[in-house]
C-alpha cells in the first residue's frame, strides 16, 4: 500500500493508472476509520482496479464553534486497517497542501445546502463540496463511494457531479449500524457507554416513525411528533431537526409519501449525531 501526501504525486499515479486502463475507485474519509468506513472500502474494492482512500480532516467544513480540533485522529490505526482491507493508495495530504496561502475558490450547491444540516452548520456543505471536488481532481476516480448516513452530503455531491459534468459514478452505500442500531460515526467515540445507550434511541425512533407511516399515518407532523416523544422520553432534549423530506430536493414535506426520507439530527451532551430512514 502506498501512502501519498503530495497532490502532484497522487495526480501522477492516477494518470499512470488511467493510461494502463485501470478503473480508479475512491473512498474519501476524514479518518478514524470505523466499521462503516470499512464497508465503504470493501465496496470500493469491488468496484475498481486501483482503490484509493483519502484521509483528511477538512478544516473548511467545520464551523468556528465545531469540533475540528478534537475530531478523532488515528493515522497509524487507519493505515493498518486500510492495509488489511487491501487498499492500494492512502492519500493523506496536509492542510497546507490542500489549502495553500491565497486559496479562495469554493463550490456551493446552492439549494440543497439550505435544508437540514445546512441550516445548523452554516458553510459546512460549501466546505464539503469544495474539498470533494478538489479530491476528485487529485484522485481522478471513475467511481466514488459515500455513506447514506450523510444523506444530504450524498445528494449534494451527486448534484455537483451532475451540474459540473464530472465523469464520476457516485455510489451511495446503505447506513452501517452498531449492534444496538446506532449509525456508525467517528463521533460515536465521544460518547460514554451510557450516552451510547441513549443514542441508540435515535434509530428506534426512526423505525417507529416508519411503522407509523406504514400504518397509514401520512401527516409529517404526526409522524415526527411521535419521533420527538420517543427521543425525549430517552432524555434526548436537543433536537436540531426531525423532518420528513423529499428524497431528491430535501424539501420538508407536510404529507409523507413512500420513498421520502425521515432525517434527524440531535445533540447528546454536545455531540451532534445524524441519522435517517427511507419510508
Ligand atoms: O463524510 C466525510 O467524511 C467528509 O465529509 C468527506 C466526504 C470525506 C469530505 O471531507
Amino acid at each position: 500500500m502506498r501512502v501519498i501526501k503530495s497532490i502532484k504525486e497522487m495526480q501522477n499515479l492516477a494518470n499512470e493508472a488511467k493510461k494502463a486502463g485501470k478503473r480508479i475507485s475512491f473512498v474519501p474519509t476524514m479518518g478514524a476509520l470505523h466499521k462503516g468506513h470499512l464497508e465503504l472500502i470493501s465496496e470500493g474494492r469491488k468496484r475498481g482496479d486501483l482503490l484509493v482512500v483519502s484521509i483528511f480532516v477538512n478544516p473548511t467544513q467545520f464551523g468556528p464553534n465545531e469540533d475540528f480540533n478534537r475530531y478523532p485522529r488515528d493515522i497509524e490505526g487507519d493505515l493498518k486497517k486500510a492495509r488489511e482491507m487491501g487498499v492500494d493508495v492512502v492519500f493523506t495530504p496536509t492542510i497546507e497542501e490542500m489549502y495553500p496561502e491565497g486559496f479562495q475558490t469554493y463550490v456551493e450547491v446552492s439549494k440543497l445546502q439550505n435544508h437540514l444540516c445546512g441550516i445548523f452548520r452554516h458553510g459546512h456543505f460549501r466546505g464539503v463540496a469544495t474539498v470533494v471536488l478538489k479530491l476528485f481532481n487529485i484522485v481522478k476516480p471513475d467511481v466514488a463511494i459515500f455513506g447514506e448516513k450523510d444523506y444530504q452530503q450524498l445528494k449534494i455531491i451527486q448534484r455537483m457531479v451532475k451540474d459540473l459534468n464530472l465523469e464520476i459514478e457516485i455510489v451511495g452505500f446503505p447506513i452501517v449500524r452498531e449492534e444496538d442500531g446506532l449509525a456508525c460515526s467517528s463521533r460515536n467515540s465521544y460518547l460514554s457507554h451510557e450516552d451510547k445507550e441513549c443514542a441508540s434511541t435515535i434509530y428506534r425512533a426512526l423505525q417507529e416513525m416508519k411503522i407509523e407511516f406504514e400504518r397509514g399515518q401520512l401527516s409529517a407532523r404526526e409522524i415526527t411528533e411521535k419521533g420527538k416523544r420517543i427521543l425525549k422520553r430517552a432524555g434526548i432534549e436537543e433536537i436540531d431537526y426531525i423532518e420528513v423530506c423529499d428524497p431528491e430536493t430535501l424539501e420538508s414535506k407536510q404529507k409523507a409519501t413512500r420513498g421520502d426520507i425521515v432525517a434527524v439530527a440531535v445533540r447528546i451532551k454536545g455531540v451532534r449525531l445524524i441519522d435517517n430512514i427511507k419510508l
